[in-house]
């Protein structure tokens, strides 16, 4: 498949396709048209028109989308038609809630290991991985062919480790904690700040009340401009 250059809208956009194809093939849908994807994911049939172009060739006119070659098709563009070996700097609350989720494994994120300074969390085992310390960290790294990192440690903690994981071959940093990290051009960052995500829910929330107070006002002035002209006439 010849691959342009694809944005980086697109590619936000990629995993929610992946996601309802998933579902779609999971209920046994092996085709699907631009509208009815569109219907189900509440976006317009011409903005995945547009997306899926930019891959060349998946849909069909009159036919509409092969699901099964879709789905594997944008798998392979997000790189999970492989495996990843990730480990979680930072056993704590976040960090044990990631290890507890299994859904990272079904799409190749394969949890080897996690690491703490903590003394009474070394040696506890959280769904068959081990929390070990730091110390082992680089070793670990290289004989465990790892790639990616899970920061979930207090931000102060945050830029040494990334330096350590960096130096020891880790390319793909998965950082929770709100703190910018400085790596090479070579690796890559993910920040993922759900507070930020809470505040554009506030920030929506918000503004649809604005919006319904406002037209309750409306509403109230043309009842009261009604009320008035009814008065006046009788
Ligand atoms: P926590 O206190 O339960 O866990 C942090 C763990 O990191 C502790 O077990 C601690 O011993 C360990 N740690 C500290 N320094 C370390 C180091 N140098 N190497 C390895 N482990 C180290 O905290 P929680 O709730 O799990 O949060 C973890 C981090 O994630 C915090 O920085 C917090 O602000 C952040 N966070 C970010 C969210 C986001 O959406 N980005 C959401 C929730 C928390």
């Amino acid at each position: 498949m010849e691959k342009k250059e694809i944005s980086k809208a697109v590619i936000t956009r990629l995993p929610r396709y992946y996601r309802y194809l998933g579902e779609l093939l999971e209920s046994g849908v092996e085709r699907i048209s631009s509208n009815e994807l569109s219907k189900r994911m509440k976006v317009t049939a011409s903005q995945i028109r547009q997306d899926l172009n930019n891959f060349g060739g998946f849909g069909q006119q009159g036919y509409g989308y092969n699901v099964k070659y879709l789905h594997t098709e944008i798998g392979k563009i997000l790189g999970i038609d492989r495996q990843h070996h990730l480990i979680i700097i930072g056993a704590g609350n976040l960090g044990q809630a990631l290890a507890n989720y299994t859904n990272f494994e079904k799409r190749g994120f394969i949890i080897k290991g996690m690491f703490d300074i903590n003394p009474r969390l070394i040696g506890l085992v959280v769904r068959g991985i081990e929390i070990r310390g730091v110390d082992d960290l680089e070793q670990f790294i290289k004989d465990n062919d790892v790639q990616m990192a899970a920061l979930t440690i207090p931000k102060t903690k945050a830029p040494e480790i990334a330096d350590r994981l960096v130096n020891a071959g880790v390319k793909a940093i998965w950082n929770f904690a709100h703190v910018d990290l400085n790596v090479p051009d070579d690796v890559v960052v993910e920040n993922v700040h759900l507070s930020e995500s809470l505040m554009r829910l506030s920030y929506r929330v918000c503004s649809m009340q604005e919006q319904k107070e406002k037209e309750k006002e409306k509403e109230r002035e043309r009842a009261a401009k009604a009320k008035a002209k009814a008065a006046k006439k009788s």
